[in-house]
């Protein structure tokens, strides 16, 4: 897969692609990521990206001609997606994750001040994505929120492809919880299940886990979720109405 970042901050990125699995994965050539500085495409002496608002009001907005060069610039490769990271964006999930996967190349545009010229959206950008109802101040961080959820989804990325399966929202339900060694750690004891050998009692000690804790922390869950006829009398025992 190629990601195309634009940014006013293509420095932003140096650190966070330069570790654990984005490493990996940009080193084996599973994904490729290209900056963009948009600055790079402003007309002016002064390399201007922003200008005051029409109407008044605080903060600057970046600027239609800019950003447009900006994106134009950038061959398309496949199936491509133009993204735009916003506040007012479809929520980012799992799901959504996935279906960015299945891309040639995504094209992340990063906001910044009060964010972008709407005529920009509407000429060029094929979706909105937020990665919360919350404000950040740039696009960057959400764009390695979507490069790394995307990434590690990518065939080949992750050394045990069952860790994806397996992750909290790739089923629907949250994941169950883990334990590693010592088997006591300040008076608390490894379930005892887990060191019985016994793999089918462990597989379901697992998935009822994963019952309570969906049904205890994220019930709304619970409805988009396939569920048997025994996780149906496991989750009554816990009180779930269903
Ligand atoms: C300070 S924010 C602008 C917020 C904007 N005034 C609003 O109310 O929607 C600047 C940029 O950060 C990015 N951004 C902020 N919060 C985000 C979020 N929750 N998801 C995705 N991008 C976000 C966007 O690219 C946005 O253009």
């Amino acid at each position: 897969m190629l990601i195309d970042i634009l940014t006013i901050f293509p420095e932003a990125f140096e650190s966070p692609l330069s570790a654990s699995i984005m490493k990996r994965a940009i080193e084996a050539g599973l994904v490729t990521i290209h900056r963009h500085n948009i600055r790079d495409h402003a007309t002016d002496v002064h390399h201007k990206v922003d200008d005051t608002p029409y109407g008044g009001g605080a903060g600057m907005v970046m600027k239609a001609d800019v950003l447009s060069h900006a994106v134009d610039a950038v061959p398309k490769k496949g199936k491509s997606l133009r993204v735009l990271l916003s506040a007012q964006g479809q929520a980012f999930n799992q799901a959504m994750a996935q279906e960015l996967a299945t891309y040639d190349q995504l094209i992340l545009v990063c906001g910044h001040y009060e964010g972008v010229d709407e005529r920009f959206v509407s000429s060029r950008i094929d979706r909105e994505i937020s990665i919360g109802d919350y404000v950040v101040t740039g696009g960057e961080v959400p764009a390695l929120v979507v490069c790394e959820a995307v990434t590690r989804l990518l065939p080949g990325v992750l050394g045990n492809s069952e860790s994806a399966q397996n992750d909290s929202h790739t089923t629907g339900l949250l994941e169950y919880p883990h334990y590693t060694r010592p088997a006591e750690f300040e008076s608390q004891q490894v379930p005892e299940i887990l060191m019985s050998g016994n793999h089918g009692a462990i597989k379901k000690w697992r998935r009822q886990q994963e019952l309570k804790r969906t049904f205890e922390r994220r019930s709304e869950l619970l409805k988009r979720v396939e569920l048997t006829q025994d996780d149906v009398s496991f989750l009554k025992t816990l009180g779930w109405k269903g």
